[in-house]
Order: structure tokens, then C-alpha cells, then sequence
């Protein structure tokens, strides 16, 4: 009986959470994650401080002529025929967009 409404009760609070956090900007925990990814993953190839190597700078001013919608589409689906991959299966819709957000503003990761 209890292990019944503990089931009940987990799936209505993750029902909650699901929906609270579709629009909102990602948990100030998850956003240190994909800080610590754009340094480390994104790094790899735009270059630790993001000013560019395999691929193009991700500054402000390189960006400046892109969307915030394309470039969030550009992390989630990757550019085929290029070595930029798609992040789909690490990075929510909502966290791409936070990301692109944050490159069009300059960050230091
Ligand atoms: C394996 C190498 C590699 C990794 C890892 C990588 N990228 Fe890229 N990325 C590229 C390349 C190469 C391009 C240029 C593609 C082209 O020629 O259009 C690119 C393009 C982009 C662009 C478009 C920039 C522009 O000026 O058009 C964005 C935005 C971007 N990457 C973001 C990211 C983010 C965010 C991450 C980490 C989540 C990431 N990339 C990880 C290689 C990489």
C-alpha cells in the first residue's frame, strides 16, 4: 500500500518538474554542467576559451549575424558533412537554447 502511493506521489512530482521546467532556464546546477561541457566538450574543437580551432570562434562577434534559434538548432542537430555534432542526446531543447543564449552574450567558460 505505502509502496503504491510512494509510485503515485514520484510520478506526479516528476509530472510537476517536467512541466515547470519546459520553459524556465536550466537549475543553476545543471547550468555549472554545461559550463563545465562548453569548456571541456565544446572546447575541444571551438577552442578552450571558445576563440576558435577545428571549429569557428563562438564569440559575440562571430555570432553576431546568427540567431539565437539557428545557433541552438546548430548544437542540437549538429552541421552534417562538418565535424560539428549533433548534442540531441545530451542537451534538452530548453538547454541548447540557454547555451546559444549565453554565447551570444560572450562568456569565459
Ligand atoms: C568535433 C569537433 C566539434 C565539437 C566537439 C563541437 N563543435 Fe561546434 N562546430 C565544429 C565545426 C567544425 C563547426 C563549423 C561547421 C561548419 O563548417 O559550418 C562548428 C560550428 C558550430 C557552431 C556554428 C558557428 C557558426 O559561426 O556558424 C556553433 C554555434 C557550435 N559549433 C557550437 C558548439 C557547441 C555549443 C558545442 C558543444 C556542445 C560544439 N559546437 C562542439 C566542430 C565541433
Amino acid at each position: 500500500m505505502i509502496r503504491v502511493d510512494l509510485t503515485i506521489l514520484v510520478a506526479i512530482t516528476l509530472a510537476i518538474c517536467h512541466t515547470a521546467s519546459a520553459s524556465a532556464e536550466p537549475a543553476s546546477s545543471r547550468q555549472a554542467e554545461l559550463m563545465y561541457l562548453l569548456k571541456h566538450d565544446c572546447g575541444s574543437c571551438h577552442g578552450m576559451r571558445l576563440e576558435g580551432g577545428l571549429g569557428p570562434a563562438l564569440n559575440p562577434q562571430q555570432l553576431q549575424p546568427l540567431s539565437i534559434e539557428t545557433l541552438s538548432m546548430t548544437i542540437l542537430h549538429g552541421r552534417p558533412g562538418t565535424p560539428m555534432p549533433p548534442w540531441k542526446p545530451f542537451l534538452s531543447q530548453e538547454e541548447a537554447w540557454w547555451l546559444a543564449s549565453q554565447l551570444k552574450q560572450g562568456i569565459q567558460p
